[in-house]
C-alpha cells in the first residue's frame, strides 16, 4: 500500500474536533499529525484527547516540520482565506468549513488558486449530503415535481445564539444567522434546484433581541458585544423565473425552537427536505408519492468521506469551489440588499 497521506487540522475548536478529527481518524488511509491554534493550550490539549503527535501556534511551522497533504480549514470565517490559500501554496487539498470566506472575492481567488495549484478544495456544507438531499436532487433531475416556482429555505432558531467561539462578532464572521445557517439551507436549496442562475435579490434584515437578551439554547454571550443580525429574510429571484424565499435567525418570537429545512413547490408535487417527502394533492387530499421515514444525521461524516474519496481519486462529488463561490457571491447580495434596502441584480 502506497503512504499514508498526512493531515493537519486548522483552527483547533468545536467543529475540528466533532466533525473533522473525528472522521479522519476513522480512515486507515490518512495519518492525523497535527493540530494549529492560535491558542497553544487548545491545540495541545485537542492533541493529547486524540493522541495527535503534535500541536502548534503557528501553521508556518507546521508545514516545515509535518509537511502535510490535506488540510482541514476550521477557524472562524475571517481566517478562511488566508489559511486555505497557504495550505494550497504549500501544496495541500483542503476541506474548508463553511462560509467559504468573508467575501466572494475571497471565494474567487480561493477558487482559482486550488485550480492553479491542481488541489481538490471542498467546502463543508454537509446538508446536501444527506440521504434526503440526495434524494430530492434525484428526483428533481427526473422531473417528478415538475416546473419548481417557489422554494422556501428556513434555517431558524428561537434562541440559539451560539454561547461558544465568535459567532456574534461581525468582524471576525462577517455576518450572524445568515452566514452561520442560513447558508446551509441556501446550499441545500440551490444544490436540489440545480444551482439556478440568480437575476436579484431582496432582503430586509433586523438586530432586536440578540442586544437585549444572554442566554438560551446554546449558552450565554455578551448582549454589550452582540453585533451580527439576529434575523433575515429574502427573496432571491431566479432567470427562469421561479423564487426562493429564505428566513433565517439566532433568535426570533417564534414557536417552534428550531426549524431546520427547505420546501419546493413544483408544477406537479411539492416536497419537504427534512425528511424527504413529495406530495400532491388530489381533491383537497394531501398524496404522498415518496417519503423517507427520518432525516438523515450522517450528513457530516458523509461531507467528509466525499472529500477524502475524492482527494483518493474516487469519482464522487464534494461541495466544490466554484459552488461555494456562487455560495458566497448570494451571501453578499442578500446583506448588501438588506444594508441598502434596495434590490441588487447579480
Ligand atoms: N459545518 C458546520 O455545520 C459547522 C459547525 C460549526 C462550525 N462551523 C464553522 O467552523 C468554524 C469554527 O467554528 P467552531 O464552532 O469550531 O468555533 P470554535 O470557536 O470552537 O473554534 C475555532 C478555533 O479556531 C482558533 N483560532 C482562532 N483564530 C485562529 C487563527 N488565526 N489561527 C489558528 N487558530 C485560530 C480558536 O482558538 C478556536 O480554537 C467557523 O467557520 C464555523 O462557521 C461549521
Amino acid at each position: 500500500m502506497s503512504r499514508k497521506l498526512r493531515v493537519a487540522i486548522i483552527g483547533g475548536g468545536q467543529v475540528a474536533e466533532t466533525v473533522h478529527a473525528s472522521y479522519y481518524l476513522t480512515r486507515s488511509e490518512l495519518e492525523l499529525v497535527a493540530v494549529v491554534d492560535s491558542n497553544i493550550e487548545r491545540a495541545q490539549s485537542l492533541a493529547n484527547r486524540l493522541g495527535i503527535a503534535h500541536a502548534f501556534a503557528d501553521a508556518d511551522e507546521m508545514y516545515r516540520q509535518c509537511q502535510p497533504d490535506i488540510i482541514s480549514v476550521c477557524t472562524p470565517n475571517r481566517f478562511h482565506h488566508q489559511h486555505v490559500m497557504q495550505a494550497l501554496e504549500n501544496g495541500c487539498h483542503v476541506m474548508c468549513e463553511k462560509p467559504p470566506a468573508m467575501t466572494p472575492e475571497e471565494a474567487a481567488e480561493m477558487r482559482d488558486a486550488a485550480r492553479k495549484a491542481g488541489k481538490v478544495l471542498a467546502y463543508d456544507f454537509h446538508h446536501r449530503f444527506a440521504s434526503d438531499t440526495q434524494f430530492l436532487r434525484e428526483q428533481v433531475v427526473a422531473g417528478t415535481l415538475g416546473e419548481i416556482y417557489v422554494t422556501t429555505a428556513k434555517a431558524l432558531r428561537r434562541c440559539g445564539v451560539p454561547g461558544w467561539g465568535v459567532f456574534t462578532n461581525k468582524e471576525l464572521q462577517g455576518g450572524g444567522p445568515l452566514i452561520d445557517i442560513g447558508i446551509h439551507m441556501l446550499d441545500a436549496a440551490m444544490y436540489v434546484l440545480g444551482f439556478p442562475a440568480v437575476k436579484r435579490v431582496y432582503a430586509h434584515s433586523f438586530q432586536k433581541l440578540g442586544t437585549l437578551k444572554h442566554s438560551g439554547q446554546f449558552g450565554e454571550w455578551d448582549p454589550k458585544t452582540y453585533t451580527v443580525e439576529d434575523a433575515l429574510f429574502a427573496t432571491v429571484e431566479f432567470r427562469n423565473g421561479g423564487i426562493l424565499r429564505l428566513e433565517t435567525s439566532f433568535a426570533l418570537n417564534i414557536e417552534p425552537v428550531s426549524v431546520m429545512n427547505v420546501e419546493f413547490c413544483g408544477v406537479n408535487a411539492g416536497a419537504t427536505l427534512f425528511p424527504a417527502h413529495i406530495y400532491q394533492d388530489e381533491a383537497g387530499k394531501l398524496v404522498t408519492l415518496s417519503q423517507r421515514e427520518s432525516a438523515d444525521t450522517e450528513r457530516h461524516f458523509k461531507s467528509m468521506r466525499a472529500f477524502v474519496d475524492h482527494v483518493l481519486g474516487a469519482p464522487v462529488s464534494i461541495a466544490d469551489a466554484e459552488q461555494g463561490y456562487l455560495i458566497q457571491q448570494l451571501v453578499a447580495a442578500i446583506y448588501r440588499a438588506a444594508e441598502s434596502g434596495e434590490s441588487i441584480e447579480l
